[in-house]
C-alpha cells in the first residue's frame, strides 16, 4: 500500500469530519442541591430524596435501589460499585463494595482441556459471577453517613418495580438485544424481561424484584445475603453449576478505604484507590501532562492529542503490571501516583513521533473490561459530595437472572486476568497481580472521582466505559480546569482513548480536525473510530455558587436540581 494512501485510510478512519464538534451548550442549573445519573427515573428518586432532607449520600443509595429496576443493563444489586464522597467539613471517605471471587474459585477455572482460556464462562452464565457488593455497600454507607430511614431510601425502587414504569428507547433497544442470552443463560425464563418487541413507551413491572427489594428494605443486608434471596442465589448458581455459595454470601463486606489524593495546577483531586486502577492511573495521567501548557496548545490539537496519548501508554502499562486487589498483592501506589514518578516516565517522551507501545515496557497489557457500568454524582444543599460508580460489568451482566428474586448477577469474574500473561478473548493480556484467588475482588477501572479547588468542592465526576473510564474522568478534568470549559460543554465535548495495547487511539467521530488527525497519523498514531465513549455524569460548582449539572448526551442521563 502506497504511503499517500495508508495516510488517507488512516485519516478516514480517525474521523471522516472536517470540523470539531464541541458544542458549548450549558446544562441545568439549580441553587441548592443536583443528581446527575443514567436514568430520569432514577434522577427523580434522588432529588425526591434530597428535597425531603436527606443527604447526598441518602439520595445515592435511592438512585442505585432505582437504577437496579429502571436500568438493569447496569443498574443493580447484583452487582458492585465504589462511592468517593466529600463532606461540607472538607473530610473525604471511599466505600469499596465491588464483587469478589467465590471460595471455591480457582486462578485456572476458565481454562480448559486445550489449556486456553474459554472466554464464554467468564462472560455469561452462572460461572462468570463474583459475590455481589451492591446492598452490602449501601446499608455500610447508610450506617455511616445516613440521616434518613433506610426504608425511605429503598422505597422508590420497589414502587418503581411493583407499579411498573415506561421503557425508554434505548432500553426498549437493550432488552430486544439480549432476549436470546436471557433465555440461553438463565435456568427459569425470566419472563419479566422478555416481550416479542419491547418499544419505548412499553410498561414493565418486575415483581419478584419488588418482592426482593421489600426483603431489603424490611431486613437490611440480611434481606439479600440471607433468608430467601441468598437460598434463591445458591439455588440458581446450582442448577446452573455456578460457584457462590451461602457462606459467601453472609461472609461478604464492603471495606472502607482511605480515598487517594493528589494536586493538579492548584486543584486536589479525590479518588479511589485500588481495587480500583482508575485513581493511580488517573494520577499519574494529571502528573504526566502537568508540566505542559495544553491551555495554550488547545484542546484536541496536534500537540495536546499526541502528549496526552503518549502519557497514556506508560500509565496504562503500569496498570496492568501493577494493578489488583491491595488485600492480596502489594500495589505500589504512593510510588506510581509520585509527580517525580510520572516525570521520570515522560523523559522518553518525543514531541514529534509516537512511540511504538512495544517500547514501552515489556510483560504484561492491559485488561480488557466490558463498558456497561454506571455513574452517579450528587451534592445536596450543605454542600456534602457523593461521586459513585456501580457495575454488573458486560450490559445485562452474566444474563442469569435470579429465578423468583428478579435480579441480574454480574459478570465481574471476566475482570480478573482468566490466564495471566496470555490474551483473553479480546486479545489483551492480563497481569499475574490480578489472577483469580479465592476472596479477592477483581481489578477495576471505576474512577469516581471529586475536584477541589482552594479546600472547596469544585467538580463531582466519573463515568462507564471499561478502561475508557480512566481517560473519559481525565479528558473531563482537563477540559474543565485548563480548557475553562463548563460541565455540560466539557460532558459532551467528543473524546479519545488509549491504552498502551492495542497500539491505537480510538475515537468518537468529531473528536479531532482533519488537519490534526492527519499530522498525529504522520508522527506516527494510529487510530480507530469508536462509537461512543463513556456517558459521564458530572456537577459543576460555579463561580456564583449554583451548581451546573453535566449530562451525557450519549444516554438517557439526566440532571436534576433544586
Ligand atoms: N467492570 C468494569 C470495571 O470495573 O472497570
Amino acid at each position: 500500500m502506497s504511503r499517500i494512501f495508508t495516510l488517507l485510510l488512516a485519516v478516514a478512519l480517525v474521523s471522516c469530519q472536517t470540523k470539531q464538534v464541541k458544542t458549548p451548550i450549558a446544562g441545568l442549573t439549580a441553587d441548592n442541591a443536583m443528581v446527575v445519573s443514567a436514568h430520569p427515573l432514577a434522577s427523580q428518586a434522588g432529588l425526591s430524596i434530597l428535597q425531603k432532607g436527606g443527604n447526598a449520600v441518602d439520595a445515592s443509595i435511592a438512585v442505585q435501589f432505582a437504577l437496579a429496576v429502571v436500568y438493569p443493563g447496569a443498574g443493580n444489586i447484583g452487582g458492585g460499585g465504589f462511592m468517593v464522597a466529600r463532606f461540607n467539613d472538607g473530610s473525604i471517605d471511599a466505600l469499596d463494595y465491588r464483587e469478589a471471587a467465590p471460595a471455591k474459585a480457582t486462578t485456572n477455572m476458565y481454562i480448559g482441556e486445550t489449556g486456553e482460556a474459554d472466554p464464554e464462562l467468564s462472560t455469561a452464565g452462572h460461572l462468570a459471577s463474583g459475590i455481589p457488593g451492591t446492598v452490602a455497600g449501601l446499608e455500610a454507607a447508610h450506617k455511616k453517613y445516613g440521616k434518613l430511614d433506610w426504608k425511605e431510601l429503598v422505597q422508590p425502587a420497589i414502587d418503581l418495580a411493583i407499579n411498573g414504569f415506561t421503557l425508554t428507547e434505548k432500553e426498549a433497544a437493550g432488552l430486544n438485544r439480549v432476549a436470546d442470552s436471557f433465555k440461553k443463560y438463565s435456568t427459569v425464563a425470566p419472563d419479566q424481561f422478555l416481550n416479542e418487541k419491547w418499544e419505548a413507551g412499553d410498561s414493565i413491572w418486575n415483581k419478584d424484584l419488588g418482592h426482593t427489594l421489600e426483603l431489603i428494605r424490611d431486613n437490611g443486608r440480611a434481606g439479600f445475603y440471607e433468608g430467601q434471596t441468598a437460598n434463591n442465589i445458591v439455588a440458581e448458581m446450582e442448577r446452573g453449576k455456578g460457584l457462590i455459595s451461602l457462606e459467601d454470601l453472609k461472609g461478604y463486606e464492603a471495606i472502607w478505604r482511605t480515598p487517594l489524593t493528589s494536586n493538579y495546577k492548584g486543584h486536589k483531586i479525590i479518588s479511589m484507590p485500588p481495587p480500583s486502577s482508575g485513581g493511580v492511573a488517573l494520577m499519574q495521567l494529571l502528573n504526566s501532562v502537568s508540566e505542559y501548557p495544553i491551555n495554550e496548545w488547545g484542546w484536541n490539537s496536534t500537540k495536546s492529542v499526541h502528549l496526552i496519548v503518549e502519557a497514556e501508554r506508560r500509565a496504562y502499562a503500569d496498570r496492568a503490571f501493577y494493578l489488583g486487589d491491595p488485600d492480596f498483592v502489594n500495589v505500589p501506589v504512593s510510588e506510581l501516583t509520585a509527580l517525580s514518578y510520572s516525570t521520570n516516565r515522560m523523559e522518553s517522551f518525543n514531541p514529534e513521533a509516537a512511540t511504538p507501545s512495544t517500547a514501552i515496557s515489556e510483560g504484561t497489557i492491559a485488561m480488557k473490561e466490558s463498558e456497561e457500568t454506571t455513574h452517579l454524582s450528587i451534592v445536596d444543599r450543605e454542600g456534602n459530595a457523593v461521586s459513585v460508580t456501580t457495575t454488573l460489568n458486560g450490559g445485562y451482566g452474566s444474563k442469569v437472572i435470579v429465578a423468583g428474586s428478579g435480579f441480574l448477577l454480574n459478570n465481574e469474574m471476566d475482570d480478573f486476568s482468566a490466564k495471566p500473561g496470555v490474551p483473553n478473548m479480546y486479545g489483551a493480556i492480563g497481569g499475574e497481580a490480578n489472577k483469580i484467588e479465592p476472596g479477592k475482588r477483581m481489578l477495576s477501572s471505576m474512577t469516581p472521582t471529586i475536584v477541589e479547588k482552594d479546600g472547596k468542592l469544585l467538580m463531582v465526576v466519573g463515568t462507564p466505559g471499561g478502561t475508557t473510564i480512566i481517560t473519559s474522568v481525565f479528558q473531563i478534568i482537563v477540559d474543565v480546569i485548563d480548557h475553562k470549559m463548563g460541565m455540560q460543554e466539557a460532558v459532551n465535548a467528543k473524546r479519545f482513548h488509549s491504552q498502551w495495547l492495542p497500539d491505537v487511539v480510538f475515537n468518537e467521530q468529531g473528536a479531532f480536525t482533519e488537519e490534526d488527525s492527519l499530522q498525529l497519523v504522520k508522527m506516527g498514531h494510529k487510530f480507530g473510530m469508536r462509537g461512543g465513549i463513556g456517558r459521564v455524569d458530572a456537577i459543576l460548582v460555579l463561580p456564583n455558587g449554583k451548581l451546573e449539572g453535566g449530562a451525557d448526551p450519549r444516554g438517557d442521563d439526566t440532571a436534576m436540581g433544586y
